[in-house]
């Protein structure tokens, strides 16, 4: 994987970051365990408790069933928690749906599966309901999209870890280096952030914005992957807190976090998104696969 090195085009103040990351990567269990000690006495590690939700849901306006659907003979959830499965910061995974066929689907392969209402307006909604259904507790929990069944384990250990050593952030997500030719797609969703690792901003415009109006070869644009996770006392009040102007504008959930005044982690990372909104990009991931060897 996955965290990335600075590379010689950053500026010195990405730099600290992924370099606050890597030391997060690399050295966590040891670095986590003192802090945790001298800030907590002798209990536990901060937010050790973590849970992995895979919402799931059959409606789809684009993709009917799209869980179900299957790559190189597997069905895409069974890949997406096979992936999960591989991650070392998780307790448990669940798979949270409202269907029934997705449900003895996901039994059918072992997994732990929470019913959920058909009310649900988004994953974050789903993971939220999941998580009170649940009859243990947790610190945290993982949002983890199914529409990305080729995700790298390491990315959610990586959110993880960075949320366990941030206690002033209620959220971690991450990002990767986004290709200039994505610069002015609105869909490919934009991120800066302070030299610590914090979340300043997330635009589908282009941030930040060159003075030339072009794009600067130079500058190491980040884009936002969709996977996240929160602190679970900070996820029950969520979905309460009213949408705001941000928000609103530029349809970005995770701003509302921050127009809030919450503070948000961000790792960087090294992926090739290979997501599947529509019925065609089935194709184009198994020709991935196929080029790549993987089964
Ligand atoms: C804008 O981008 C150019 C390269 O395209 C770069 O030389 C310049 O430093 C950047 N910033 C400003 C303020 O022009
Ligand atoms: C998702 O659900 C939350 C409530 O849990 C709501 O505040 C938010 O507006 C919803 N977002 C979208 C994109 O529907």
């Amino acid at each position: 994987m996955a965290i990335d090195t600075p590379s010689s085009s950053s500026s010195s103040s990405s730099k600290a970051w992924v370099l606050q990351g890597l030391a997060f990567g690399a050295a966590v269990a040891v670095a986590l365990g003192t802090r945790a000690y001298l800030s907590l006495g002798r209990s536990a590690k901060f937010r050790s408790r973590v849970v992995g939700i895979i919402p799931a849901r059959f409606a789809s306006s684009r993709f009917p069933g799209k869980p179900l659907v299957h790559i190189l003979g597997k069905p895409m959830i069974q890949r997406t928690w096979e992936r999960a499965k591989m991650a070392t910061t998780l307790d448990r995974i669940v798979v949270a749906t409202d269907d029934e066929k997705i449900a003895e689907c996901c039994r059918g392969f072992g997994a732990d599966v929470i019913m959920t209402s058909e009310s649900c307006r988004n994953g974050t909604e789903r993971c939220n309901e999941a998580l009170q259904k649940l009859d243990k507790k947790y610190d945290i929990v993982v949002n983890i999209q199914g529409d990305e069944p080729l995700f790298e384990p390491e990315i959610v250990d990586g959110i993880v870890k960075a949320l366990q050593g941030a206690p002033d952030a209620v959220f971690s997500t991450a990002v990767t280096s986004l290709k200039p030719e994505d610069a002015f797609d609105p869909n490919r969703v934009k991120c800066v952030v302070d030299t610590s690792g914090y979340a300043i901003y997330f635009s589908r415009g282009l941030i930040p914005y060159n003075k030339s109006g072009k794009v600067n070869p130079q500058f190491p644009y980040l884009l936002h992957l969709g996977i996240q996770s929160y602190d679970t006392k900070f996820l029950r009040i969520y979905p309460e807190l009213l949408p705001t102007p941000l928000q609103l504008e530029e349809d970005l959930e995770q701003l509302k976090v921050l127009e809030n005044g919450y503070k948000m982690k961000v790792i960087k990372v090294d992926h090739e998104a290979h997501g599947v909104d529509a019925p065609e990009d089935v194709e184009k991931i198994e020709r991935f696969m196929h080029e790549r060897n993987l089964s």
